[in-house]
C-alpha cells in the first residue's frame, strides 16, 4: 500500500483500482502516511498558508428539495428570510473593516434574486473594493446568467456536484439531475470562474465505489475548490435518524483530493467543524487550506440551517482561528487566495 501512496504523492494519479484498494487497506497506520503526505503537499503548493474568506448567507429560500438539507422546500419548520441589498452591503462592510478580501454570497436557489438584482449587487460590491474577490454559491442557473454575473466582476462560483455517482444522485434530488449539474459546472470553468465542486461523506447508499467515482470526477473536472464535509443528519428532513457522515472518512477524502489535485483550495468545512472539536486542525494536517467565516447577521445565522448545532465560527473571531491554526504550524493569510492557476481579475467595473 505504501508504494501506491507514494506513487499518488509524485504522480498525482491514481487509477480506480488503486483508490479502491487504497480505500479498503487504509487503515491506522497507513492513514497518518496518508495525511502527512497530503499536508507535504499543501506545503509544496501554496506553503503554510490558510486562506479565510467571509461568508454571507443571504437568503434560505430554496426551490429544492434535497433530501438532506434543512433548506429544502418542503422543510416548513424553519423561519425563511432574505438580505436586502443595503443588509448584504452592510455586512460586507463588517467584513471588509476586519481585512477581508474574499466575499462568499450563499443562498439556496432562491429565483427572487434576478440576474438584474444580483448583478446590481455584485456591481456595486465590486466598485466599492476595488480588490475583493467575490464568490457565488447560489446553485443551477442558466449559461447566459452564469456569464452575466461573471461580466458583472464575479470570481469564483461554488457549486458541489454533491455525489458523481448517478443512482446516488438521482435519489437524493428530486427533479434535480447529474447531467445538469455536471453541465452548469462545465459552462462555468469554461465562462472563466474559479470553480468549487465538492461532495457530502457519509450518504445513505454510500460505497467505496461512489467515493471513488467522486475522486475520479474531480480529476477530470479540475475545479479550482473542493468542499468536502460529512452529512449531517436533519431531523427535519428524509434523512432524519441516519448516521451522520464519518470524520476519519472525510478527512481521508480531503487527503486523497489534495493528492490529486495539488493545487485545489480545499476547506475544512463547517460540517467538519460541527462533528470534530478540532475539525480545523485535523482538515488541515489531511491537506486543507481554506477556513470560511460567518459575516452573515447575528439575527438570521441560525436559520441558515442545512442541518442542526452548525458550529459557526464568526468573521470577528480571526484571532482564535490564527491561534488554532498555529499549533498545527499553518498562519493565516488575508489575501484574496486565489487558484496559483487564475491571475487575479483586474476590477474595472
Ligand atoms: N449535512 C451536511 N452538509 C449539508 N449540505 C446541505 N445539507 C447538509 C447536511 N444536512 C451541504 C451541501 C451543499 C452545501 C451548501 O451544504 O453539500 O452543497
Ligand atoms: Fe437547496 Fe442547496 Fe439545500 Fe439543495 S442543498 S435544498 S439546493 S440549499
Amino acid at each position: 500500500m505504501r508504494h501506491i501512496l507514494e506513487k499518488l504523492y509524485s504522480k498525482n494519479s491514481l487509477t480506480r483500482e488503486e483508490l479502491l484498494y487504497l480505500l479498503d487497506k487504509l487503515e491506522e497506520d497507513g492513514r497518518d502516511y496518508l495525511y502527512s503526505l497530503a499536508y507535504n503537499t499543501t506545503l509544496k503548493t501554496y506553503g503554510n498558508r490558510i486562506f479565510v474568506r467571509g461568508l454571507l448567507e443571504f437568503t434560505n429560500y430554496c426551490k429544492n428539495n434535497c433530501k438532506y438539507c434543512g433548506l429544502r422546500r418542503d422543510n416548513k419548520k424553519i423561519e425563511r428570510y432574505r438580505l436586502s441589498k443595503e443588509e448584504i452591503l452592510a455586512s460586507l462592510e463588517e467584513g471588509n473593516k476586519l481585512g477581508y478580501k474574499t466575499f462568499v454570497l450563499q443562498g439556496g436557489e432562491d429565483p427572487y434574486y434576478t440576474d438584474e438584482i444580483l448583478i446590481d449587487i455584485v456591481k456595486t460590491i465590486k466598485s466599492k473594493y476595488k480588490d475583493v474577490a467575490v464568490t457565488l454559491s447560489i446553485g443551477e442557473r442558466s449559461r447566459g446568467s452564469y456569464e452575466k454575473l461573471y461580466q458583472a466582476g464575479v470570481d469564483r462560483f461554488l457549486l458541489r456536484h454533491e455525489t458523481a455517482t448517478k443512482n446516488l444522485y438521482h435519489s437524493l434530488h428530486e427533479g434535480m439531475s447529474l447531467e445538469k449539474r455536471m453541465e452548469c459546472l462545465l459552462n462555468l470553468k469554461e465562462i472563466g470562474y474559479q470553480v468549487g465542486a465538492g461532495f457530502l461523506v457519509g450518504l445513505p447508499g454510500e460505497s467505496k465505489e461512489s467515493l471513488v467515482d467522486n475522486l475520479l470526477f474531480l480529476k477530470r473536472l479540475q475545479p479550482a475548490m473542493v468542499g468536502i464535509g460529512p452529512l449531517i443528519s436533519h431531523p427535519d428532513t428524509p434523512l432524519r435518524g441516519f448516521n451522520n457522515g464519518s470524520v476519519e472518512t472525510t478527512l481521508k477524502m480531503i487527503s486523497l483530493t489534495r493528492l490529486l489535485l495539488p493545487n485545489a483550495l480545499i476547506p475544512a468545512t463547517t460540517a467538519l467543524n460541527t462533528l470534530s472539536k478540532e475539525g480545523l486542525e485535523r482538515g488541515i494536517l489531511a491537506g486543507a487550506n481554506v477556513v470560511m467565516l460567518n459575516l452573515s447577521p447575528v439575527e438570521i445565522r441560525r436559520k441558515y440551517e442545512l442541518y442542526k448545532n452548525k458550529e459557526i465560527t464568526d468573521a470577528h473571531q480571526i484571532r482564535k482561528i490564527e491561534d488554532r491554526v498555529k499549533k498545527v504550524n499553518f498562519q493565516v493569510d488575508m489575501g484574496r487566495g486565489d487558484h496559483i492557476k487564475y491571475n487575479r481579475r483586474v476590477n474595472n467595473v
